[in-house]
């Protein structure tokens, strides 16, 4: 596991060397993955995973990249992205924010979460701020629910959520963000 997250590093660190500028071959990307954890079916998932880490979502061209690699249909690989809501086919912002919208964290105040998050961040569930650092969605119960309501920031759980405990959350991401 130290040795995939320590080659995916170092590729994004090859990625970004080239003057600064992000090579958009995300084919590159695709092999690279393919190469770590094998090419077959069973690698569908941790590359799709793996693609939208860097990417923060799957493009078209991803999608086709990894069905050439894996030897699998576009419709194989288009599904398996699509049935997990988990893996984006849209582009979205640096930090995605997820509020579980399952009846427990419903019971516990989730609206009241997400409309407290829709002001401070100008956006409506699905949206994506201008510039591009926020992306507001909803999920399925996160298996938090004994302390709801919970939210998801990137892979950090923040678990009994009040209003304005979001906002103070997403205020330290906008400032580590600024830096
Ligand atoms: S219902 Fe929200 S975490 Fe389970």
């Amino acid at each position: 596991m130290t040795k995939i997250k320590h080659l995916i590093q170092n590729f994004s660190l090859q990625k970004f060397k080239k003057g600064g500028q992000k090579m958009s071959n995300v084919e590159n990307l695709v092999k690279e993955l393919v190469k770590i954890h094998g090419k077959n079916r069973n690698s569908l998932m941790p590359v799709l995973q793996g693609v939208v880490k860097e990417e923060k979502y799957l493009s078209e061209d991803a999608m086709m990249a990894i069905a050439k690699e894996l030897d699998l249909s576009t419709a194989d690989v288009y599904g398996t992205a699509s049935f997990y809501t988990f893996l984006d086919t849209v582009p979205r912002g640096k930090n995605i924010i997820r509020v579980c919208k399952t009846i427990t964290c419903h019971m516990k105040g989730k609206d009241e979460l997400i409309k407290a998050l829709e002001d401070a961040l100008k956006i409506k569930v699905g949206e994506t701020t201008h510039d591009k650092q926020f992306t507001l969605l909803t999920a399925n119960c996160l298996g938090w629910c004994h302390k709801g309501p919970v939210m998801l920031i990137n892979d950090e759980i923040y678990p009994e959520t009040s209003p304005q405990a979001a906002l103070e959350i997403i205020e330290k991401y906008q400032t580590s963000t600024k830096k």
